[in-house]
This record gives structure tokens, C-alpha cells and sequence, in this order.
């Protein structure tokens, strides 16, 4: 949503967008896909959209290896609010060092999650790892506070999010962001990055 919103007001020429997405469980997200594309894209951006899915473990170690031969056509790579639920961080780690290895220059890897303490450890990891190279460069690191504008629906608040177990509808959802980019590289030795 966020990225077509973005091309409606930004990038007039751009015409059809490929988006891969990849979760454990990307059966289970089929319908919100549809929905997604069917419905709430087409009212933000008047392009062409195709929405692919597979299911990708970000806990196994070198699971990235399969999508290696689509990572140089993409241009942006999101993760969006997935982070706290990889347990093993070292092998998350290893995956974004594979994918951050591996994309093509100019584009970019935005990291998007919850202001979790978990996240941030991950954040920071990350930022560590990019900092030790010569060919990234972290133009955005930023922490959000967004307040719920929507009502929430009576069905939901009866039954689903009734504040039982301490499920009720977030007024206020504390949000994270780190946003990399893939410059160039002239020589190994860095002492300014081209970008
Ligand atoms: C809170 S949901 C968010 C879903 C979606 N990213 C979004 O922003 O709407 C967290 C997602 O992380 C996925 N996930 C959990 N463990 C994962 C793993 N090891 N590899 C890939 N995805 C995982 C879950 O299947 C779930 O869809």
C-alpha cells in the first residue's frame, strides 16, 4: 500500500511493479493478498501490479540460496513486521548478509518493524554489518509513533479483541525503521563512498 501510494505521487512513469513475497507461511496470507491487489491497490495506484508469493524460512541457514537468481532485478527489499517472531537471530543474520551480498547496486533494503527490544538488537546488528563495508550506505534510521485513526469495528471489539488475555486494539502502534542503500564500489579501500 505504502509503495503505491508512493508511485501515485512520485513517480508518474512507472507502470507495472513485480512484488515477491516471501513468509513462512505464505499460504495462510493468500486471501489478504487477493484482497491487496484486488482491492486496495487499484484505489491507490493506477498501474499494473503482479503479486507473486513463496514460502521462505528465515531461520534456515542459507535459505536465501533459492531466490538468489530474482535478487539482481529487484530494486527494493522490504521486511515488514516479521523480525521478533525469527528466533535464531545468527541465522536471520547470515541471511541478510547473503541478501545485502548479493543485490544489485542502487537499490535498497528497508527494514521495517515494531519497537521491540528484540527488533533493536537486530537493527543494530544489521547497522554494525553495514558500517564495516564500503558499498552501503544507512540513509534512514528512525523510530515512528502512529496513532490509530480507525474505529474498530463492533464484531472485533466483541469478539475478537474484547481485552481478554490482554487482547485489545492498539491505540498507538510504536514503529522502527532502517533504510540501507547499495552504492558502488571504486576500490577496496573506502575513505568516501560513491553513491
Ligand atoms: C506479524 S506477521 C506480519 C505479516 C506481514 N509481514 C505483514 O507485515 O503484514 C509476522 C509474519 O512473520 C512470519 N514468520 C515467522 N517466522 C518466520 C520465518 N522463520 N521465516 C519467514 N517468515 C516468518 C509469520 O508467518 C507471519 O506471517
Amino acid at each position: 500500500m505504502g509503495l503505491a501510494q508512493l508511485l501515485t505521487e512520485r513517480s508518474l512513469k512507472t507502470k507495472r511493479v513485480t512484488v515477491n513475497a516471501y513468509d513462512i507461511a505464505s499460504d495462510t496470507w493468500t486471501l489478504s493478498r487477493e484482497i491487496t491487489r484486488k482491492s486496495i491497490v487499484p484505489n491507490l495506484w493506477q498501474g499494473r501490479l503482479t503479486l507473486n508469493s513463496q514460502s521462505l524460512d528465515f531461520n534456515r541457514r542459507k535459505s536465501f540460496f533459492i531466490i538468489q537468481p530474482n535478487l539482481q532485478d529487484c530494486n527494493l527489499f522490504v521486511f515488514q513486521n516479521c523480525l521478533n517472531e525469527i528466533v535464531e537471530r545468527s541465522v536471520l543474520l547470515e541471511n541478510v548478509e547473503f541478501l545485502i551480498n548479493n543485490i544489485s547496486r542502487g537499490s535498497f533494503i528497508i527494514f521495517a518493524d515494531l519497537l521491540y527490544k528484540q527488533n533493536s538488537i537486530v537493527f543494530e546488528a544489521i547497522g554494525k554489518m553495514v558500517n564495516s563495508r564500503y558499498d552501503f550506505e544507512i540513509f534512514q534510521e528512525r523510530t515512528l509513533t502512529i496513532t490509530s485513526s480507525l474505529r474498530i469495528p463492533r464484531a472485533i471489539a466483541e469478539n475478537l479483541l474484547t481485552g481478554k488475555r490482554g487482547l485489545i486494539p492498539r491505540s498507538k502502534t510504536n514503529f522502527m525503521f532502517l533504510a540501507l542503500r547499495k552504492g558502488k564500489k571504486i576500490r577496496d579501500n573506502y575513505d568516501d563512498i560513491p553513491f
